[in-house]
């Protein structure tokens, strides 16, 4: 896929060079003084009520402090400074719900409603350092909440709508969370899906420190009432005052919490702070989508349960003063146009999306986004996982006319904002690569003693440089975050993605180098997948893996051993199939489970995972060498073929 075969280039056009905000000079300025860079930027992007004096402190690594004498007030830099700076008729948000209900909030109506949804909070008692739980479907409510809570410099935790109420109880419960914003649900593929009964079970044993749980009425949907700890958004939100005076927290205050997977069963809170963060949020706007605020309409189409959605629906771009478009639901409700209508209706200038979306519209044809006028865009981005030169080239020509930018933008939860991405306006784009660091990144390709790599020498991305948006820790676990991201070499950030540089200088990414798979762009844990398996009764043994799949990257496969007297009934692997969706959510639901007698281990009993991935990729049996009993893969074989 990623093979780095394909050279073309696609240089920018004369008119887009020319109106691009990032130009080689700002290369330069980086070049020459990378901290002063991010010193300068932070300045210019950003009002801080207390200017900073120290751009970086990094005198305990891997603990960094960006600005840390300054002061400001995150959502007040998303949103009264607009608002004072006579922008207040912008519009901040157009919301198209997915039964095709609209809003349009201008940053004037945003700014009072965060203003009345942060008294509202406040008469709950919440206040700086209070973390807050979001659970909630792809509603302006959503924003709003996440943005209350920032003025407050109150953390929010925001736990994708599609997990599962017993991760959201371990989610609420390592964050100690004391208020839980929710909704009745949202709606997906025409129909309302529930929230707030998957909030009243992972609430039901009493082992978390929730004290209220307030809920936006979105379906209509009967829910549940818990008396004196349940409150309807409306009643608590819509008599507060609409004024608020935000108050300037320390640069590197706790903005939010958000948990991800990792190598071992359970999830990592990633800890972003507020100065440092924003400030790369707000650059990477204006550098990888060369936003123009004042004409730009900007939709990316992520959910705002995972990272790309707060760094690119709610921080960067509000704090860019951008106008944008959340859409609610699927790209095929009510039918496989809907993007692109979505695209038409509101002139979409910048559209940032998924490779697996990608493929998808792919493969549901040309003549689909060939009945809309798409003629309004004029860059597009992909975001999650390595793109496939023939995806990245429909993109280009399908819905970019054959004339945006593509840029492919490399980062993570843990990065908080791009690291690495085309700068459009500079760097003719290449289908596939996500080419190289923006400025005032600095990254290597290592080997694994840590010697830097040439071109064409596959080996591991490290960070070499703290970063402004860089993660502070794992929450709670200092020992965790040095552990997994710091240890594995000395000084610098262990991505735990494979990469090589081609000759002309560009890297190209080669997946994960550890238990992570990616499936449409969400990352999940081998382990946790295996951990919630084991935990079914049925099950004695389980080994998972991500095999390479056509439209989502990934896809998960378990190779599962019953216990002693388990029923080996027909449904055995649905029943597991749901169990896995049931205990983490249904992204993490295995695309097969195979019921085997034997899994390949080592001599010392480890699991070899590549033979069950080469397995499940169609390869047949690998080199299996390894094996304390070279028979079994003939055995398992057998098993999964049905032969
Ligand atoms: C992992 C991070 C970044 C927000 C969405 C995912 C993979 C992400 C790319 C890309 C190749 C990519 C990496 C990374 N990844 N973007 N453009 N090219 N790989 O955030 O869930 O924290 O996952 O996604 O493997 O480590 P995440």
């Amino acid at each position: 896929m990623t093979d780095g075969t394909t050279s073309t280039t696609y240089p920018p056009s004369e008119e887009f060079a020319a109106q691009a905000n990032i130009t080689t000079a700002d290369f330069d300025a980086a070049a020459a003084d990378r901290v002063g860079f991010w010193a300068d930027r932070s300045r210019e992007l950003l009002d801080w009520e207390v200017p900073f004096t120290e751009t970086l402190d990094w005198s305990n690594p891997p603990f960094a402090r960006w600005f840390a004498d300054g002061k400001l007030n995150v959502a007040a830099n998303c949103l009264d400074r607009h608002v004072t700076a006579g922008l207040g008729d912008r519009v901040a948000i157009h919301f198209e719900g997915e039964p095709g209900d609209t809003r349009t909030l201008t940053y004037s109506q945003l700014t009072t409603e965060v203003k009345k949804a942060a008294n509202a909070l406040a008469s709950l008692g919440v206040t700086q350092g209070d973390r807050v739980a979001i659970y909630m479907p792809m509603i302006p409510e959503t924003v709003i909440a996440m943005l209350a809570c920032a003025r407050l410099g109150a953390p929010h935790s925001v736990v994708f709508g599609g997990f599962s109420s017993d991760a959201l109880r371990s989610r609420i419960q390592d964050a100690e969370a004391r208020v839980v914003i929710t909704a009745d649900g949202g709606f997906r593929r025409g129909k309302p899906s529930s929230l707030k009964p998957a909030v009243d079970t992972a609430l039901s044993a009493g082992d978390t420190p929730v004290e209220h749980v307030v809920v936006v009425k979105r379906t209509g949907e009967d829910v549940d009432w818990t008396e004196g700890r349940d409150t309807w958004w409306s009643d608590l939100v819509d008599s507060q005052s609409e004024e608020h005076q935000p108050q300037a927290f320390e640069a590197e205050n706790p903005l939010f919490i958000l948990y991800t997977s990792g190598t071992t069963g359970k999830p990592k809170g990633i800890l972003h702070t507020s100065g440092g963060y924003l400030t790369q949020a707000a650059f990477s706007m204006r550098a990888t989508f060369d936003l123009k605020p004042e004409t730009d309409v900007f939709w990316c189409t992520a959910d705002v349960g995972w990272v790309t959605g707060h760094s690119y629906i709610v921080y960067g771009p509000l704090a860019s003063g951008a106008t944008q478009v959340i859409y609610e639901g699927t790209p095929d409700t009510p039918d496989q146009g809907r993007w692109w209508q979505v695209v038409e209706k509101y002139g979409v200038t910048i559209l940032y999306t998924a490779p697996t979306a990608i493929r998808t519209c792919m493969k549901w044809g040309d003549d689909i986004p060939a009945q809309y006028d798409l003629s309004s865009l004029r860059l597009l981005g992909s975001v999650g996982e390595p793109i496939n030169p023939e995806a990245w080239t429909w993109y280009r020509r399908v819905i970019g006319g054959d004339t945006c930018p593509v840029v492919d933008t490399w980062w993570q939860t843990e990065t908080g904002a791009h690291m690495i991405a085309p700068m459009p306006g500079v760097l003719g784009t290449k289908p596939g690569s996500s080419q190289r660091p923006i400025p005032g990144i600095s990254v290597k390709v290592v080997d694994d003693e840590g010697r830097e790599l040439g071109p064409d020498e596959p080996g591991l991305l490290v960070i070499d440089e703290p970063w402004p948006s860089m993660l502070r820790g794992v929450y709670g676990d200092p020992e965790r975050f040095k552990e997994t991201y710091w240890s594995r070499f000395d000084g610098v950030y262990f991505a735990g993605d494979g990469a090589r540089y081609d000759q002309d200088g560009d890297i190209w990414f080669l997946g994960r180098v550890d238990d992570v798979m990616n499936v449409s762009g969400h990352r999940l844990s081998t382990t946790e997948i295996e951990s919630s398996l084991v935990a079914h009764d049925a099950v004695a043994e389980a080994a998972v893996v991500g095999a390479a799949d056509e439209t989502s990257g990934q896809a998960v496969y378990a190779f599962v051993i019953l216990r002693a007297g388990a029923q080996q009934s027909e449904d055995m692997e649905q029943t597991l199939r749901a169990h896995v969706g049931a205990d983490i959510g249904a992204i993490a639901k295995p695309k097969r489970v195979f019921i085997v007698d034997e899994l390949p281990k080592t001599r010392s009993g480890k699991i070899v995972r590549r033979l069950l991935k080469d397995l499940a990729e169609d390869k047949g049996i690998g080199d299996a060498s390894t094996l304390a009993d070279q028979s079994v893969m003939e055995v398992i074989h057998r098993q999964v073929t049905g032969s």
